[in-house]
């Protein structure tokens, strides 16, 4: 009997090269609120106040005091069943990669291996100038604004909008897109862009696209193939199962 589900777990039993694209909505289970909606992270903090390029070179402290709230606020939730589902498909190999949106490193401490962070991630710093990287402690944040062992102010390394993808990420992710067979879209809105036509490349490129989400997006009436309606939590861990079941 065919259902989304089904259909999703033989194309990811199947499946040459799967890779997940993910968004926030993966890591709502896990206590970090998404970023649109109606308790999203933007209605708190107007993105054009404290995530914009322009807004932290005219205000670095109040910028750096949002990410300082959000990193903290991340660092203190755990990965749940979607990104243990993910990790565990990718260490069985019906997963080769995960491109993500979020910067709150959830994926790695569930154990993906493979994780492309298209939009960098608030546990590291990066320099200004020299491009010099360091990990910091938001739990415990250095005085603000962190200076670089060269004595430019660094910044968090996450992508702000108005800002390009940094070329290695892009790149890859890009090419990924292209060459996977399969490609399951995890709790993204498909509103932003470079990273929500990732989804559209594959498809052109053949791909069979699984779509998780509590709601329908942009991405559902044009391109997904199979829609699992319902949350993350809920919905990867059965698809993890059905895959396991058929392999
Ligand atoms: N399970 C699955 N999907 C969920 C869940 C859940 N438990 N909870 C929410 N969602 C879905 C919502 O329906 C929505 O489609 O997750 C999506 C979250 O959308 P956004 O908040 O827009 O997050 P995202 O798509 O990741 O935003 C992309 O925008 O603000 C920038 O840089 C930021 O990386 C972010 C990018």
């Amino acid at each position: 009997m065919s259902s989304p589900l089904e259909d999703a777990a033989h194309a990811v039993a199947h499946g040459r090269c799967v890779i997940a694209s993910t968004g926030a909505g993966i890591s709502a289970e896990s206590g970090i609120p998404t970023f649109r909606g109606d308790s999203g992270i933007w209605k708190k903090y107007p993105p054009e106040k404290f995530a914009t390029i322009q807004a932290y070179l005219a205000n670095p402290l109040e910028v750096w005091g949002f990410w300082v709230e959000i990193g903290r606020e991340m660092a203190a939730c755990k990965p749940n069943a979607a990104h243990v589902a993910i990790a565990e498909m990718e260490s069985q190999k019906h997963l080769h990669a995960v491109v993500t949106q979020n910067v709150d490193s959830l994926h790695q401490t569930a154990g993906s291996q493979r994780v492309i962070e298209y939009h960098g991630n608030v546990r590291r710093l990066v320099c200004t100038r020299c491009r010099h990287q360091e990990p910091v402690d938001l739990t415990n944040p250095p005085k603000l604004p962190p200076h670089c062992p060269c004595g430019i102010v660094m910044r968090p390394d996450i992508v702000m909008f108005g800002e390009y993808i940094p070329e290695g990420p892009m790149h890859e992710a890009a090419a990924l897109a292209e060459k996977c067979d399969v490609m399951i879209i995890v709790g993204t809105s498909a509103q932003v862009y470079p990273a929500a036509d990732l989804p559209f490349i594959a498809k052109q490129h053949g791909a069979f696209i699984i779509e998780s989400n509590i709601e329908e997006t942009d991405f559902t009436s044009e391109i997904t193939d199979a829609f699992l309606c319902g949350a993350a939590g809920e919905t990867l861990p059965s698809l993890a199962k059905r895959v396991r079941e058929l392999s």
